[in-house]
């Protein structure tokens, strides 16, 4: 076996153990090598920053992992049958949307790029989307029948599993309409659709997805700090971003399940109940206005509703969305 495979290997081992030492002599039987390649490739591990403790009567503990996001692994973890059917992993990238736009016409449904660092990350309304180490870029090739019109819905349900995942670890996630995840008011994830269609029905989607995973606060320019938090920040601790990859991709593949099946008026409901933004007063910029009101409500279409001071009632399809007050 190549010795990427046997690391590898050796990994797997270690922790499918959970915890419990695994023999030299154990690790050797299984690869088919002696005990001091065994010793060889963990010192090698430790030098890629695996944090494995040795004791000559019991064995390897797998103490702590490196920060990497490893394709081979996330594979191993995924749950899902469409969605990651197809990793496409890069160290760096400009862009994974820009990277999935360009495959996204052949690539299988439920194709996901993901990157470890983005030159230039793309953010919403022509924005900069700062994408610093530690992250999570990844964009998701999707292909439903659905027509134009409707593109937006696909959005919510993506907000909807990026918090379901979120809450998953015991964190207190909430929607901001349209598809930002805050956590205590502070921006987390936030997610770009870019949709291509031909005469009003779609050819695919690409759902990008921006999630400060185990990013410093401090790698971040002063304003965007301000607004931002990040999940080893609420949590204290780096999290295993293979193991929320997975999990994320479930919750995706979850809610697309849901999203073909069920009414959209289930979705909704659900969105509302994850969201903080219904009943809040709110302003929203769009390219050709600014609104004020209550948010009151979401429409088939993925719209938020704004009632004014005047009562006056506004449907508001794409904007930048701020609570005031
Ligand atoms: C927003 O403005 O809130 C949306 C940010 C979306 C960022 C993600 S990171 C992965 C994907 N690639 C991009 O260039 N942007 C999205």
């Amino acid at each position: 076996m190549p010795v990427n495979d046997n690391k590898k290997e050796i990994i797997r081992l270690l922790r499918g153990s959970e915890g419990n030492p695994v023999s030299g002599q154990e690790i050797g039987e299984k690869l088919g090598i002696t005990r001091a390649m065994v010793w060889k490739y963990i010192r090698g591990l430790r030098r890629e920053g695996y944090d494995i403790r040795s004791s000559p009567k019991t064995g390897y503990i797998l103490d702590a992992c490196p920060d990497i996001i490893d394709p081979v692994e996330l594979k191993g973890l995924l749950k899902t049958s469409l969605v990651g059917s197809e990793i496409n992993y890069y160290s760096v990238l400009e862009s994974t949307n820009n990277t999935a736009r360009e495959i996204a016409q052949k690539a299988p449904e439920g194709t996901v790029i993901i990157a470890e660092k983005q030159n230039k990350g793309r953010g919403r309304l022509g924005t900069e989307w700062q994408s610093a180490s530690g992250g999570i870029w990844m964009s998701l090739i999707l292909k439903p029948s659905i027509p134009l019109e409707n593109v937006s819905r696909v959005t919510l349900v993506a907000g909807i599993a990026v918090t379901n995942a979120l809450r998953n670890m015991d964190i207190d996630a909430h929607i901001k309409w349209p598809n930002d995840v805050l956590i205590r008011g502070k921006k987390i994830c936030g997610i770009l659709t870019e949709v291509s269609a031909e005469v009003q029905k779609v050819d695919h989607v690409i759902l990008g997805i921006g999630i400060n995973a185990n990013v410093k606060l401090s790698d971040l320019s002063e304003d965007i700090r301000r607004n931002s938090t990040s999940i080893s920040n609420e949590m204290g601790k780096v999290i295993d971003r293979n193991r929320f990859v997975a999990s994320l991709l479930y919750e995706l593949e979850q809610q697309y399940i849901i999203f073909k099946t069920k009414k959209f008026i289930d979705i909704v409901d659900e969105w509302i109940n994850l969201s903080d933004t219904i009943g809040r007063n709110v302003r929203v910029t769009t390219p050709n206005r600014i609104i004020e009101g209550k948010a009151v409500g979401i429409t088939e279409k993925g719209a938020l509703v704004i009632l004014d001071g005047n009562h006056e009632r506004h449907e508001i399809i794409a904007g930048n969305c701020r609570y005031i007050n």
